[in-house]
């Protein structure tokens, strides 16, 4: 048995490190360059989750089991593999390179961002992210924000401030007991995570009132008057409407400048799901989908979506940065307080999270060593691959789609000729997908339906890989 002391010192050895380092950086840039059908012919290698998770019982105890290379490699072989150009499912995006070479210096460095002095460098790169992105979504002065880990705490960020930003009181401090219940509206569209926003502030499931979606899974100005009014109705104050830009099972963006008018009208919040969908404002092609986030109050882009960040990094941005500030402000600092407003540089002010990894590293250094119109030509690419994809589709006749795509995400299914449970069919295709393993596509529930879902997020992606996609279908299907 080895002592503590020991492997301390291999542990911290830099000429020990060296050798693993270039070892795993070979063993990843092999699995780049194999990260293709003809090499690797399978994108998840689906096993179970039992017999996986017996296999991989026993493998660390007292003493060192294994070497580096040989645990990693077997991690990436057996693991969901991102980079591969036929990964064509959920919204969770190919890393880029770049950016998990940043992201290991971030670990290595192990600075935290809420305090400042605890991590400097990360600190101010956050800032100049968020300017950069309040600019493209056309606020230039006054705007501020900060980064979460992942969207569903961004959402929750934001409609915090919200409903600070409603209220006379000092809803931090005092609670919201003394005042009539709330009420957000939600697009029936909208991630889950809205609605959990809502219970997780205390104001109940019931304050998310649901605002009907038409057969594009768009919210309309009649359906957003009947919510409104089923809200007070109800007995609830409307104080925030969310819109999507753009809804996570179909990629459709809500039309925003028919929410801001709305919003305006009636003095609610305008925040703006734009998780998946605020990729767009990099390209002067797509960016017209989000014409009017400019009049919202706040919005959320998830870089892990849309900008080939690995896991997690939100962006939370207020028009009116003070309005940072009020959602986790013990004391409502914006309101009450000068003292903390003039911290930018210390989230923890404005954030749930204490520890934070160095979020802001990862997409400052890729936009650094690569530049911002590389990011363009990504969003511009996979947005015109989906409607290549979808055109394919229509020509072919035996594949249909549930909407013309937006964005990068496509539902569709396979018309099999004879077919009666169509519905079934998709279920047995999408299994067969999965065990196979040469795709890895995913599902979606719309208009009482089963459907196909893929997102087109990886840049390696070709139309070629999709045309295999719907051949594979068709042999499944017999
Ligand atoms: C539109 C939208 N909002 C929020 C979220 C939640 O984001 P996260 O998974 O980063 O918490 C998702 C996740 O898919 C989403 O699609």
């Amino acid at each position: 048995m080895s002592t503590y002391e020991e492997t301390l010192k291999k542990a911290f050895d830099p000429e020990i490190f060296r050798g693993e380092g270039h070892r795993v950086i070979d063993l990843l840039a092999d699995f780049l360059a194999e990260a293709n059908p003809e090499k690797r012919p399978r994108v998840l290698p689906y096993e179970a989750p039992d017999s996986l998770f017996q296999s991989w019982a026993g493998r660390f105890g007292p003493d060192p089991r294994t070497s580096m290379t040989e645990i990693l490699r077997e991690a990436l072989d057996r693991s969901n593999n991102l980079l591969h150009p036929r990964f064509v499912g959920h919204q969770c995006t190919t890393a880029l390179p770049q950016a998990a070479l940043a992201g290991l210096v971030g670990q290595f460095l192990n600075n935290s961002t809420a305090i400042y002095e605890m991590g400097p460098v990360n600190a101010v790169m956050e800032r100049h992210l968020i300017d950069w992105m309040a600019g493209l979504a056309g606020w230039e002065k006054g705007a501020d924000g900060v980064f979460t880990n992942g969207g569903t705490i961004g959402n929750l960020t934001a409609l915090l401030a919200a409903r600070q930003a409603s209220s006379e009181s000092n809803v931090w401090a005092k609670g919201t007991a003394a005042e009539a219940p709330v009420a957000v509206l939600v697009p029936e569209a909208c991630h889950y995570s809205v609605r959990r926003a809502c219970a997780v502030m205390g104001c109940g499931d019931d304050a998310a009132v649901p605002v009907a979606v038409d057969e594009r899974f768009h919210a309309s100005l009649d359906s957003l008057v009947r919510a409104f009014d089923e809200a007070r109705r109800i007995g609830r104050r409307p104080i925030a409407v969310v819109a999507n830009a753009c809804s996570t099972a179909t990629g459709s963006f809500d039309d925003l400048d028919l929410f801001a008018s709305f919003a305006e009208e009636r003095g609610l919040w305008l925040h703006v799901d734009a998780a998946h969908g605020a990729g767009a404002l990099l390209s002067p092609k797509y960016r017209n989908l989000l014409r009017g986030l400019e009049r919202a109050d706040s919005f959320i882009w998830d870089a892990h979506k849309n900008m080939l960040m690995p896991s997690l990094i939100t962006a939370v941005v207020f028009r009116d940065g003070g309005r940072s500030y009020e959602a986790f402000s013990q004391k409502a600092s914006y309101l009450f307080e000068k003292g903390s407003r003039e911290e930018w540089y210390n989230y923890a002010h404005r954030t749930l999270e204490c520890t934070k990894p160095m979020m802001g590293l990862r997409l400052f250094v890729s936009l650094a060593v690569l530049g911002t119109e590389f990011f363009s030509g990504y969003v511009t690419a996979v947005y015109d691959l989906a409607r290549q994809f979808a055109a394919l589709m229509r020509d072919a006749g035996d594949f249909e789609t549930a909407v013309e795509p937006e964005s990068n995400i496509v539902c569709f299914r396979y018309l099999k000729k004879g077919e009666t449970d169509i519905d079934g069919l998709q279920r047995r295709i999408r299994r067969a997908l999965l065990e196979r393993g040469h795709f890895y596509v995913v599902q979606a529930e719309l208009r009482g339906h089963h459907w196909l879902r893929s997102t087109l997020i990886n840049p390696r992606t070709t139309i070629a890989d999709l045309e295999a996609l719907l051949r594979e279908i068709r042999t499944i299907a017999g």
